[in-house]
């Protein structure tokens, strides 16, 4: 056990949507540190390109080494799909926890041969979402949606405006209409929307599918194969980083603490 085990786990999204894997992550490792760092400045990412989606995340990774991060949970699917395979060449050293879209256990879980997929448009236009669903979704319809103005919605605050709920209706209602009965969030942003998206859902057979649980227990195994669990027996603190202002790293702050809330509740 040296020091490097008490160092914190990095959380990197291009705004509030990481803190959907934040939450998990302090329920599942409640001793670890954390520190996020959040790209306010350049939120979103979904409309970019791969080379600036990978320009703005290689920032934000030497922000999260300087802050000695002994882990990076890229916790953002756009991110994931643009950059992972650059930062893992530039720091083989470093272990790297992206996210993809959770098509595997979605394909599994249908009964109707339906899923529905919500993500940003540079995810689900992407080569490796294109690649993901014709290796875990044989025989699955898969009705990918871009959830446009979304991701704003959730860092303005706005998670439960009419507006935000007029927008969910118009991606999901068509999916449910074709039967889907899982919906996949492809976005980290989009658990927030989790209470507006149980209205629409209303008792139709429909499940959502979260992946931040599974995230925070393959970090959590990730850590322990490299004896790289801390040994701290006290809660350990998380720090929130923005590229923007210091009111948006306090606002992170905020938002982190009333999500966790509304799960513990
Ligand atoms: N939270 C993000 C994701 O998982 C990115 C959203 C965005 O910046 O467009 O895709």
């Amino acid at each position: 056990m040296t020091s490097a085990n008490n160092a914190p786990i990095g959380i990197l999204d291009s705004g509030m949507g990481g803190i959907s894997i934040w939450a998990e992550i302090v329920r599942t490792l409640p001793q670890e540190e954390v520190v996020y760092w959040a790209d306010t400045a350049h939120c979103p990412y979904g409309g970019r390109t791969q080379a600036e989606i990978t320009k703005l995340v290689t920032v934000g990774v030497k922000t999260l080494l300087e802050a000695h991060a002994k882990i990076i949970v890229i916790a953002c699917n756009t991110a994931t799909t643009a950059a992972i395979a650059t930062l893992r060449a530039q720091w083989p050293e470093v272990p790297f926890i992206g996210l993809e879209p959770a098509i595997k256990p979605a394909a599994r879980a249908t009964r109707t041969g339906v899923v529905g997929v919500l993500g940003t448009a540079y995810t689900v236009q992407s080569e490796m979402f294109r690649h993901t669903t014709e290796q875990y979704a044989q025989g699955v319809r898969v009705i990918a949606t871009a959830g446009n103005g979304l991701v704003e919605q959730v860092e303005n605050d706005r998670e439960e405006q009419p507006e935000t709920e007029n927008l969910l209706k118009q991606y999901i209602e068509p999916m449910l209409a074709a039967g889907a009965d899982q919906l996949v969030l492809a976005c980290t942003h989009f658990p927030l929307l989790v209470p507006a998206i149980r209205r629409i859902i209303g008792n139709r057979p429909m499940q959502i599918i979260n992946p931040a649980p599974a995230i925070a227990r393959h970090t959590q195994e990730v850590l322990a194969e490299r004896g790289m669990l801390t040994a701290r027996e006290t809660q350990g603190s998380s720090r929130f980083l923005s590229s923007g202002t210091e009111h948006d790293s306090r606002r992170l702050a905020e938002k982190a603490a009333h999500y966790i809330a509304t799960l513990t509740a």
